[in-house]
């Protein structure tokens, strides 16, 4: 190899260096609105990411369908909607597709010091779309609540039972109170003496671990909640390539967004190499 070869190599490479410097540069100034319309977003102390996406913070396309949850400006809590009643949202688990909620009713049930009222709510009942489901490896259990037992015509044992009182049922007012299902006794009792006056709320609680401290009972488990898993493509191999994961509901598919543009699956990693 002469010199003017290795002069004009050289030159060649350092151009093509050149080049891709300035093509990256005038790439980099670009960047698809998708993207960056769907950077994780705070809510509370926790990260809300897909497939989550907070209403009014994110567009749409940045999580799944039933995946949209409202920020509580005064709480600071996220809250998910589920089958039209709210849960707050304890904490998203990514990495294993789990969330620990619990219904919005009982966010400030009785602490023995401050009567509580507690509002209407329903029976526990996840979306058709099967898209959350209960981890039964925490074993749950079903809790009644009683709204609306007279106080004063309440048989006294029920009454350890009491969790508050009744909000917004002014037709027998009075107390609500909390029973396990499976403990069919009271249950019976409670049926008879106060099941005509109000509703009967069937809701869902983890068991509480024996020797786990705690031992703050049904009011404890009623604000602990439980822990659902779900489903939806996943965001791995998207994320790991820099991009953020979305949903196109109008063509119900799975979108990468990147820098450059919407992808299927994945962003295209720029692979420096020099061709020469
Ligand atoms: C947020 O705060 C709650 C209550 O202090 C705590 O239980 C939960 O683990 C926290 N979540 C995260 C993601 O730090
Ligand atoms: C949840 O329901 C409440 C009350 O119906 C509503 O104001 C809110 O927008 C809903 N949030 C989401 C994310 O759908
Ligand atoms: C996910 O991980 C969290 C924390 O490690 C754990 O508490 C939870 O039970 C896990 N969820 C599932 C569905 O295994
Ligand atoms: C009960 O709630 C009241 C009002 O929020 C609060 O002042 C009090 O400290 C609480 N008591 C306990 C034991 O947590
Ligand atoms: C209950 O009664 C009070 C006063 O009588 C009234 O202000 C309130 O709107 C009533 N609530 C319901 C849910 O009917
Ligand atoms: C509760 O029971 C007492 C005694 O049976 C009765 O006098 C009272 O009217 C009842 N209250 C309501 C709101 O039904
Ligand atoms: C809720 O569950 C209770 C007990 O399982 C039942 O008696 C009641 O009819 C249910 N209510 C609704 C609205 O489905
Ligand atoms: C969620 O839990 C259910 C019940 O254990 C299980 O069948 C399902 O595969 C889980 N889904 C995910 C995404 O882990
Ligand atoms: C995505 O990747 C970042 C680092 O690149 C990581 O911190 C984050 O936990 C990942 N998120 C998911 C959902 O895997
Ligand atoms: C959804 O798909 C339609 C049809 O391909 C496309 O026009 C639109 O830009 C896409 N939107 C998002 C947010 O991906």
């Amino acid at each position: 190899m002469n010199q003017t070869t290795t002069f004009f190599y050289c030159c060649v490479i350092l151009n093509i260096i050149l080049y891709s410097v300035l093509s990256r540069t005038s790439l980099c100034s670009y960047v698809d609105p998708h993207f960056l319309a769907c950077e994780p977003q705070t809510c509370g102390n926790q990260s809300i990411r897909y497939p989550f996406y907070i209403q009014g913070k994110h567009q749409p396309f940045c999580g799944y369908p039933g995946f949209g949850i409202s920020c509580d400006t005064k709480n600071g809590f996220p809250i998910l909607n589920l089958s039209n009643t709210p849960y707050i949202i304890h904490q998203i688990f990514y990495y294993n597709q789990s969330l620990r909620v619990s219904n919005a009713a009982f966010s400030s049930t009785n602490n023995k010091t401050t009567d509580y009222c507690i509002s209407a709510t329903q029976n526990f009942t996840l979306p058709p779309t099967k898209t959350f489901s209960l981890v039964p490896q925490n074993h749950n259990k079903e809790i009644l609540l009683f709204y609306g037992c007279n106080q004063s015509s309440t048989p006294r044992e029920l009454m350890d039972y009491r969790i508050g009182c009744s909000e917004g049922n002014n037709k027998t007012g009075g107390s609500v109170i909390a029973l396990y299902k499976d403990d069919l006794n009271t249950v019976s009792l409670a049926s008879k003496s106060c099941g005509m006056g109000g509703e009967v709320v069937d809701v869902v609680v983890e068991e509480e671990k024996s020797g786990e401290g705690g031992g703050g009972g049904i009011e404890e488990a009623l604000r602990r909640g439980f822990m659902l898993n779900w489903t939806a493509s996943d965001c791995k191999l998207c994320n790991s390539t820099g991009g953020r994961c979305g949903f196109n509901s109008s063509i119900l598919t799975f979108q990468c967004y990147c820098t450059d543009r919407i992808h299927a699956s994945k962003c295209n990693i720029p692979v420096i190499t020099i061709y020469a």
